[in-house]
């Protein structure tokens, strides 16, 4: 059940948090991984080795997801030696500001990285899942894309994106047996949220029915499921992990 043995899987932002969950629960399921860092090679470098040690298979593979020549070079390396089967669109930025302060430097760095680079790296995978008639897409939205949230506009903007982004992947490819799908989660325990004022972590944990953060290993756990075999009739879904607090 849920064996990915003989899968190549692409993880943006698996040096840390969320995506380096994700990675190391792919890689337990059988696929090789590919974990893919920004600026931590240390960091994917010890993930790595970690999943080697307990069995599994995995390279590191630097890139910035937001330049589009750095998602081509990432690509004809994997590709040198097997097309991506499964790509967890995971690396994401945000920066807490009200809306009229933001500089245009720092609106473009949340698009770029959160939107734009889902869509690059997203361009450079379909090729080949055309190709194989077999493709997993997963992208990482927010549970703020539904709700919004104050002092994270452009970073809503850029997850509520993905919603019609990955739509619109399903109408065009559910066909060729690509399935695409967006995750949505709560209040993960990652660098992200631990950079959050006390008091705002406290006002959030308080609107979670289940009473906690959410852990890496509930969003692996989603994640796992959507790229399975066993989920080829699942696509174009928005899936909330978020201990209840929609
Ligand atoms: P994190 O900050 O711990 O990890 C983000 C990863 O993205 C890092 O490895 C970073 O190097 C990478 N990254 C950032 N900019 C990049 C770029 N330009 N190119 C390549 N890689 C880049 O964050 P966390 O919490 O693990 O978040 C992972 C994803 O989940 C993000 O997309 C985030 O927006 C989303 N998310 C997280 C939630 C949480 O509560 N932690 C809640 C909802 C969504």
């Amino acid at each position: 059940m849920f064996d990915l043995s003989g899968k190549t899987a692409l993880v943006t932002g698996a040096s840390r948090g969320i995506g380096s969950g994700v990675a190391r629960r792919l890689a337990a399921a059988g696929a090789f991984v590919w974990v893919h860092y920004n600026a931590s090679r240390d960091s994917a470098d010890a993930l790595a080795a970690e999943i080697r040690t307990n069995g599994g298979k995995a390279e590191v593979i630097g890139g910035n997801v937001a330049q589009p020549e750095a998602v081509e070079a990432m690509f004809a390396t994997i590709e040198a030696q097997a097309p991506v089967d499964i790509l967890v669109n995971n690396a994401g930025i945000n920066i807490e500001q009200h809306l009229v302060r933001m500089s245009d430097e720092e609106i473009q760095a949340v698009l770029s990285t959160n939107l734009f680079g889902t869509i690059y790296c997203t361009r450079r995978a379909l090729p080949n899942m055309r190709k194989a008639r077999w493709g997993r897409l997963v992208h990482m939205s927010s549970i703020v894309a539904n709700l919004g949230s104050p002092m994270q506009t452009i970073y809503c903007t850029s997850k509520s994106a993905l919603f019609g982004f990955s739509k619109a992947l399903t109408k065009e490819y559910a066909n060729r047996g690509i399935t695409s799908n967006v995750i949505m989660p709560g209040l993960i325990d990652t660098d992200m949220t631990r950079a959050m004022p006390e008091e705002q972590l406290k006002a959030i944990l308080a609107g979670i029915p289940a009473g906690r953060m959410g852990t890496t290993e509930d969003i692996a756990a989603a994640v796992h499921f959507l790229v399975s075999p066993e989920a080829s009739f699942i696509s174009g879904a928005e899936i909330a992990v978020n201990g209840g607090a929609l």
